[in-house]
């Protein structure tokens, strides 16, 4: 894994000799995904927090054998970020490709993580490669590329965030084949606590039994509830000592919510489950 640090680490890119990511499969996602890939269609991956998104995509990059180009988006995010920007370089001005650019060129999967929390900019750069003319304009150099045939774009929305809500417009979302990520089954999500933990699996069904039920108080009006990534964090925790109420209070409510009344009324249930 290589970090080139453009801006405060926002970029990420993954190559492809390192160990198979474990990623298990919810529903159709990897058929769908490699039918998409065969078929030249951007992908969009939505759901909440926690729910195996960014694994997917680091899985699916792997078993096809691409190289993958993580950029995770915020605010400031701007096509120039993304596209590339002169540099000054001794008493020289030079150019350098940002990650969008080199992944059209070289055929690399490039993952714009959170795409709704990117400038509008961005938005319209990635328009012309995300329909049937596959290119990219760079305006700072005058010239419109190609996209290598195996350029793929993939992007990731969480459509549940209440606060600092943000859209995606008909005519960007209608340009992906797009996959809802969520909460796995019972069984499924036990196992992946027993694969990426160790944990022994009576736990992990009543860390998954803990979740589920979080997961049904709607009236707790929480922004988002207990992820996947919330149980394996506690099951790590376990795994490495903690005492097991404790590791759901630190690892699963606590990050939930600051509501003082609501954290004790969670801690008092989860006591009684595991
Ligand atoms: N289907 C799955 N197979 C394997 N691991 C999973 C799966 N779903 C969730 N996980 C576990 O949950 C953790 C969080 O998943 P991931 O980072 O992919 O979430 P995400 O959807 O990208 O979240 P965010 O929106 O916050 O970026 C992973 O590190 C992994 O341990
Ligand atoms: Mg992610």
């Amino acid at each position: 894994m290589m970090l080139h640090d453009l801006k405060n680490n926002t970029i990420k890119t993954l190559d492809n000799h390192m160990d198979v990511p474990y990623y298990k499969p919810i529903a159709k996602e990897i058929e769908v995904f490699e039918h998409s890939y065969a078929q030249k269609l951007s992908f969009l991956l939505k759901g909440p927090t926690g729910t195996g998104k960014s694994r997917f995509i680091e899985f699916m990059a792997h078993r096809l054998g691409k190289k993958l180009i993580t950029v995770s988006c915020h605010e400031e995010t701007s096509s120039t970020d993304l596209i590339g920007r002169y540099i000054i370089k001794g008493a020289e001005t030079i150019w350098l490709d940002g990650p969008l650019t080199t992944a059209v060129k070289t055929g690399a999967f490039l993952y714009l993580d959170e795409i709704a929390e990117a400038r509008p900019d961005v938005i319209v750069a990635i328009h012309s490669l995300t329909d049937h003319r596959r290119e990219l304009f760079i305006d700072k150099l005058g010239e419109t590329i190609k996209a290598h045939q195996d350029f793929m774009l993939v992007a990731s929305f969480n459509p549940g965030y209440q606060r600092g809500f943000k859209e995606l417009k008909p005519s960007t979302r209608q340009r992906f084949v797009a996959v809802s990520f969520s909460y796995p089954q019972a069984k499924i999500e036990a196992d992946i606590l027993v694969n990426e933990t160790n944990i022994l699996e009576p736990d992990a069904k009543k860390l998954v039994n803990i979740a589920n039920k979080i997961r049904n108080l709607t009236e707790l009006g929480l922004t988002e509830t207990v992820s996947t990534r919330l149980l394996v964090d506690a099951a790590k925790l376990i795994r490495s000592g903690l005492p097991k109420r404790l590791a759901v209070h630190v690892a699963v409510v606590e990050p939930l919510t600051d509501d003082i009344e609501i954290v004790s009324a969670l801690n008092d249930l989860c006591d009684l489950m595991i």
